[in-house]
């Protein structure tokens, strides 16, 4: 026992030296035992310096967090000391429809991940010691994290009526979506809160939204705010900078008048092709391409259901970043294949023949890192690491007969595998 208490002791000390300001004591989960209004308890802040959606804020021991994209209001403390004064949380049971106020107390040390960029920012940050358990249908494709979440409990979501309203300011079909109240059970074993992918009804629940960011930093600077829920917003602004100038050396001030576009094929279950569809480029997409030296085809989303007006309609793109899926009979889908896009687009009929993009091998798709759950990496860490993200897109641009060498981005025509990853790959 009191060896115990000698070695606890020695933790403690350890973890103030290294995390606290002068004056206050951290314990083994890094909660500092006395309270003193007059200490800044987070002497290393983050900043938004760019469209990240989500703005931070810090005041003594309360981090201030809106995140624009869920529509919710965060208010972390540090533990050990109390909530500041005024802040009032939304009770569980409120019937509140967004603008929520959730409130935790910092740092995590026994989080959920339900969120795959979440999971690849606490890798990023060294963090994964604090995950203590997964939500049951979070797919994720470092192999490493998957071999982590196997091996901690995976956990429920549980529902309630009435059905609430999704918020935020995202797409209009995010936008107002009729969902039943949903929150994670996070049961008795003391775990702490759930990184999600949208705002709840869940006083425990916290949204990462890197998916949302208008430009590309500000997808990198969801870091930042992953990283204030742990205090190791030092770490992320380090990372943050890294990331910010290697994007800005990587940056091409002149065009390589190529023009780049973004498609699906629709297809239903039984297989008949519905049609075809052109996407407009996210804001941060279109930043990224106009960066990599593109002309973005920036449309409002249009749908075909003749392949001639469709033909017609991208005759101009030298590049197509397709977006199909393939439904499976039974429900769900998969990635296509080139056979797939070759059907789904009609690429064999003479109407293709004067495609640009055909001619060029230039078709892709960024699920080039799948994992066997079928998550893609697109989803995980391209939303987080934008230069790399411009590095894929100017390899892109600047290949004059497709190119192999993206980290993302998988080119069809030349019929590249997807690496499907597994936990078995995790090597340490
Ligand atoms: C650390 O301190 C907090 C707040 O004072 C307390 O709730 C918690 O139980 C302590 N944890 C450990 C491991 O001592
Ligand atoms: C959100 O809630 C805060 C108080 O928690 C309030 O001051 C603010 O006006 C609300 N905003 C909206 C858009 O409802
Ligand atoms: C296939 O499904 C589509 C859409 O559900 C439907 O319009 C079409 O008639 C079906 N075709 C066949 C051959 O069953
Ligand atoms: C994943 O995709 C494969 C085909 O690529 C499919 O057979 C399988 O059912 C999918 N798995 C899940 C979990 O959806």
């Amino acid at each position: 026992m009191i060896f115990r208490t000698t070695l606890c002791a020695a933790a403690a000390l350890l973890a103030a030296a290294a995390t606290f300001p002068k004056g206050a004591v951290g314990n083994e989960s890094g909660c500092v035992s006395s309270f003193d209004p007059s200490t800044d308890y987070f002497p290393d802040k983050a900043q938004v310096k760019y469209g990240a959606g989500f703005d931070i804020s810090y005041n003594g021991n309360a981090k201030y967090i809106t995140n624009k994209v869920s529509g919710e209001n965060y208010v972390l403390y540090q533990c050990g000391t109390p909530i500041p004064n005024g802040v009032q949380p939304t009770p569980a049971n409120s019937l509140q429809v967004g603008n929520w106020t959730k409130v935790a107390a910092v740092p995590g040390t026994k989080i959920v991940l339900s969120s795959a960029p979440a999971s690849a920012i606490i890798e990023a940050l060294g963090l994964q010691d604090a995950v203590a358990a997964s939500y049951k249908f979070l797919s994720v494709t470092s192999p490493c994290m998957q071999k982590l979440l196997d091996s901690l409990p995976r956990i429920e979501q549980t529902y309630a009526t009435p059905s609430n309203r999704r918020r935020g300011i995202g797409s209009a079909s995010r936008k107002n979506t009729l969902v039943r109240r949903v929150s994670y059970d996070l049961g008795n074993q003391g775990l702490q809160w759930t990184f999600t992918t949208y705002g709840m009804s869940d006083p425990r629940s916290f949204a990462v939204n890197p998916e949302d960011a208008t430009d590309m930093l500000g997808k990198a600077e969801w870091i930042k705010f992953v990283a204030a829920f742990f205090n190791k917003e030092a770490e992320a602004n380090k990372l943050f900078a890294d990331i910010e100038s290697r994007y800005n050396s990587l940056k091409k001030s002149d065009s390589v008048k190529k023009t780049v576009g973004i498609a699906r094929y629709n297809k239903a279950a039984n297989g008949t092709i519905l049609g075809w569809t052109t996407v407009p480029a996210q804001p941060w997409l279109a930043q990224g391409l106009s960066d990599a030296g593109y002309n973005t085809h920036t449309k409002d989303m249009i749908s075909y259901t003749n392949i001639d007006d469709f033909n017609k309609a991208v005759s101009g793109w030298d590049v197509l970043i397709d977006t199909s899926m393939e439904p499976l009979p039974h429900g769900g889908a998969k990635v296509p294949e080139w056979q797939d896009l070759t059907n789904g687009y009609k690429l064999g009929s003479t109407g293709a023949k004067s495609l640009s993009f055909l001619a060029q091998n230039a078709i892709y798709r960024s699920d080039l890192i799948s994992s066997t759950q079928n998550a893609t990496d697109a989803d995980e860490h391209l939303q987080v690491q934008p230069d790399v993200l411009l590095d894929d897109l100017i390899k892109v641009a600047s290949a004059a007969s497709g190119a192999k060498d993206a980290h993302w981005y998988r080119n069809l025509p030349l019929q590249m595998s997807i690496d499907w990853t597994s936990p078995a790959e995790c090597t340490n």
